[in-house]
């Protein structure tokens, strides 16, 4: 079985309720694919390890985790960034038939092979910056076809290159063209044909949908949770993003892994949403590229404990923005999180709201050794600094992704 020790360590654990579970002159003890032992330097065991990393006193986390993703998409929606800049809103410009439609319409004229070319470039910083699980959605193909190959291509991704992909369907993405006028009849197809067959091909591991004035309202919203849970399929949604429309309550209500933006969600909601296990996903990015300033109720999320994650949602329209330690800056500088909060939310909050927890997300004996060496000696340089990646090495379930040049 092969084994490796990190010796002179600065742990950051992540394995309780708040804070870091920081262990200073740490060990950690790697055997196969998960972590068979931690703990202070002078106790570590006697072991024959065939490889020794001494870390030299710099810090190891778990793996990141990038929990809400839109990578796989044709296309790219430049043309919108400057229609924004000179005046458009992101609401009027999907209103128009642009946003997410224009990106159906790149998506639907790409070849599977076409899209896995372009998504590599874009998963390439998440790579480098210690991501080793990314939940990838559908959502821009809207038949049944096209959402397929985009789960196919999440598929692909997962079995070319070391990393951990969820892949999330997100039919009720947007209404696409052939259903103006009627959204209720392609909720049906959601949920009669199109989820059905992605599922029907291994291909879904949880659902999405869309609650806002463009997209869905709350009872269709409602109707597509539904079918996952008949389906067996655990759940989530995009809600309250640019208006209260009350999807976060009624998500929770029915046991959603998570709801995601929220800056519109209010703070009688927050409470109700602490009764549930439902985690709060933040996505900065869309905040900040779409000049948002309603922030999120962090506050009452603090207050009511309910744990927060963060997450790049990259895609072509609201966030392309492909850097996870980026994201962890924008949430404090822009959200005013804790760096504490900010790892948290990119490691076991994320984990949470994925529904990996018991697996990944922590360092603690047991759980899969996905482990990131940075170049820092202290968990709020990766929040603190921007434009530097101070990534050292990854390990993933137990392999090297990429080795610290100083291991022997
Ligand atoms: O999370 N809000 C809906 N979906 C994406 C945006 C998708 C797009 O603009 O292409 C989001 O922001
Ligand atoms: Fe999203």
């Amino acid at each position: 079985m092969s084994q490796t020790l990190f010796t002179n360590a600065t742990i950051a654990c992540l394995d309780g309720e708040s804070g870091y579970g920081l262990r200073e002159n740490g060990a950690l003890l790697v055997e196969a694919e998960k972590i068979a032992w931690l703990g202070p330097m002078q106790d570590s065991p006697a072991t024959g390890a065939a490889e020794v990393v001494d870390c030299k006193g710099r810090l190891l986390t778990p793996g990141l985790i990038d929990c809400h993703s839109h990578l796989v998409y044709g296309g790219d929606r430049a043309d919108e960034f400057e229609m924004r800049l000179e005046g458009a809103s992101y609401a009027e410009i999907a209103r128009q038939g642009g946003g997410i439609l224009s990106t159906v319409n790149a998506t639907r004229a790409a070849s599977e092979a076409e899209l896995f070319e372009q998504v590599l470039p874009r998963l390439r910083t998440l790579l480098d910056e210690g991501v080793t699980t990314l939940e990838i959605k559908s959502g821009y193909g809207l038949d049944s076809d096209n959402e397929i190959k985009m789960l196919r291509v999440a598929r692909h991704l997962q079995s070319e290159l070391q990393l951990r992909i969820q892949k999330t369907f997100l039919g009720a993405h947007a209404l696409p063209p052939e259903y103006t006028d009627r959204s209720d009849a392609y909720i049906e197809l959601v949920c009669a044909e199109m989820l059905p067959n992605a599922h029907a091909e291994g291909l879904v591991d949880a659902v999405d949908v869309f609650i806002e004035s463009i997209a869905f309202s709350r009872e269709q919203g409602a109707k597509v949770l539904d079918c996952a849970q008949a389906l067996g399929l655990p759940f989530k949604a995009h809600v309250e993003q640019l208006s209260d429309l009350g999807g976060a309550l009624m998500a929770a209500s029915k046991g959603a892994l998570s709801v995601d933006h929220i800056e519109y969600l209010n703070d009688a909601d927050v409470t109700r949403l602490a009764q549930s296990d439902t985690v709060a996903v933040l996505l900065p990015g869309a905040f900040y590229q779409l000049r948002e300033t309603q922030v999120p109720p962090l506050a009452a999320l603090r207050a009511e404990r309910v744990p927060i994650a963060l997450a790049t949602d990259a895609n072509p329209g609201s966030s392309p923005i492909h850097s996870i330690l980026l994201i962890m800056n924008m949430a404090c500088t822009l959200f005013r999180m804790t760096p504490t909060e900010a790892l948290r939310g990119i490691t076991i909050n994320a984990a949470r709201a994925l529904g990996l927890d018991q697996e990944i997300g922590s360092l603690e004996i047991g759980k899969q050794a996905d482990i990131v060496l940075w170049n820092v000696d202290r968990p709020s340089m990766l929040s603190y600094q921007v434009g530097i990646n101070p990534c050292a090495g990854v390990m993933q379930a137990g392999q090297w992704r990429s080795k610290p040049a100083t291991s022997s």
